[in-house]
């Protein structure tokens, strides 16, 4: 098997920036609820006629550059989204059209937050094998255009973005290391877009009921989340052959800080390996991870050859989490 690693970051967010106080003007909540219970403090919202290919596509433009690759080399495009342009044809396809990567097989991946890592870990196994030599996975969303505006308890925590990374053959024992993916349907409802699918075809009554929007029962999310980061962090961190006291770097998935406190106790790990950046962006879904990934690779934070795990939970239920030898030199 090829050592796969990641050879190429880049992330987009939309302009636009909610902050908590806009927040306030608009359902019954205040700065300081939200900042308390969540950590976030403001969040990106794409323009009315601003779909998620558009930020997929910035974002794979920056990760495409850090990488020197043409888009003409890609083999393969992976999008993670559960906020598509369209049900099809695939995201993917679009942004493949709009990078002009001819050559490249691709698909929608939909894993709710957990999509990116299912992404990487789907792309990785073809670069693996040696099938193909340069993936392109994107983890992009709008949740904006799917959040109830008018129910405080998820309007306030979610935000739009995109990040993206190259996957490539890299020099032996460097990349990933070790995966660890899984998911629970008995959970499904608990984190849920209910209308839109064949079991609720959009219609008036669908919409009159706001079936078209994220319905959640948070504090059992809350629990679920507190307690599977730590255990697939650590899983993925077995099956690498390594130890939480080997980690250089955490990259959780942005929900909330008091799930990433939790787990971060949980799991003994110094604070200050964890990369936090949800109080700029919120929850992003499939683009959490990635764009603080970019960021941290971008800040230095990475360095060649230090462990860094990403990990993450979402609807589905799934969960997920990778690690990776960090095989880029510089920043
Ligand atoms: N502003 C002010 N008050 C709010 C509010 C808001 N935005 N949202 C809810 N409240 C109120 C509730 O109505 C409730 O009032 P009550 O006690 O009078 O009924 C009170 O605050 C407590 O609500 P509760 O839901 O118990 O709060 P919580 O501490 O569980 O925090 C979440 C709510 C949503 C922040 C929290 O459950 C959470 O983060 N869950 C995980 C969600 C998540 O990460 N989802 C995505 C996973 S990928």
């Amino acid at each position: 098997m090829v050592s796969v690693g990641i050879v190429g970051t880049g992330s987009y967010v939309p302009e636009k920036v909610l902050t908590n106080f806009d927040l306030e003007q608009m359902v019954d909540t205040n700065d300081q609820w939200i900042v308390s219970r969540t950590g976030i403090k403001e969040r990106h919202i794409a323009a009315p006629e601003t779909p998620v290919s558009e930020l997929c596509y910035q974002a794979a433009l920056r990760a495409l550059e850090d990488a020197k690759l043409a888009p003409e080399e890609l083999d393969l495009v992976i999008v993670a989204t559960i906020t598509p342009d369209f049900v099809f044809p695939a995201t993917a396809c679009l942004v493949a059209e709009r990078l002009g990567a001819k050559k490249a097989a691709g698909f929608d991946l939909q894993a709710a937050c957990t999509g990116f890592l299912y992404g990487v870990a789907t792309a990785a196994q073809f670069i693996a094998t040696g099938i193909y030599k340069n993936a392109l996975v994107i983890g992009g969303e709008t949740l904006s255009k799917i959040l109830n505006w008018e129910d405080r308890g998820t309007c306030i925590l979610f935000g739009d973005g995109a990040g993206a990374a190259v996957l490539q053959p890299v020099e032996e024992g460097y990349g990933f290391l070790g995966y660890d993916l899984g998911m629970d349907g008995a959970g499904g409802s608990l984190l849920a877009m209910p209308g839109g699918g064949s079991m609720h075809p959009a219609s008036a009554e669908t919409v009159a009921k706001k079936m078209h929007t994220i319905q959640m029962a948070g504090s059992e999310v809350f629990k679920f989340a507190v307690r599977i980061m730590g255990e697939t962090a650590l899983k993925a961190l077995d099956k690498a052959g390594l130890g939480i006291g080997d980690v250089d770097c955490l990259i959780p998935h942005q929900a909330n800080t008091r799930i990433v406190d939790a787990a971060v106790k949980r799991l003994g790990i110094d604070a200050g390996k964890v990369v936090v950046n949800l109080d700029r962006y919120g929850n992003m879904s499939a683009a959490s991870i990635p764009v603080a990934l970019d960021e941290a690779a971008r800040s230095g934070r990475l360095n060649y050859g230090d462990i860094m795990v990403m990990v993450g939970f979402g609807g589905g239920l799934t969960w997920g989490a990778a690690v990776v030898k960090w095989s880029k030199r510089g920043v």
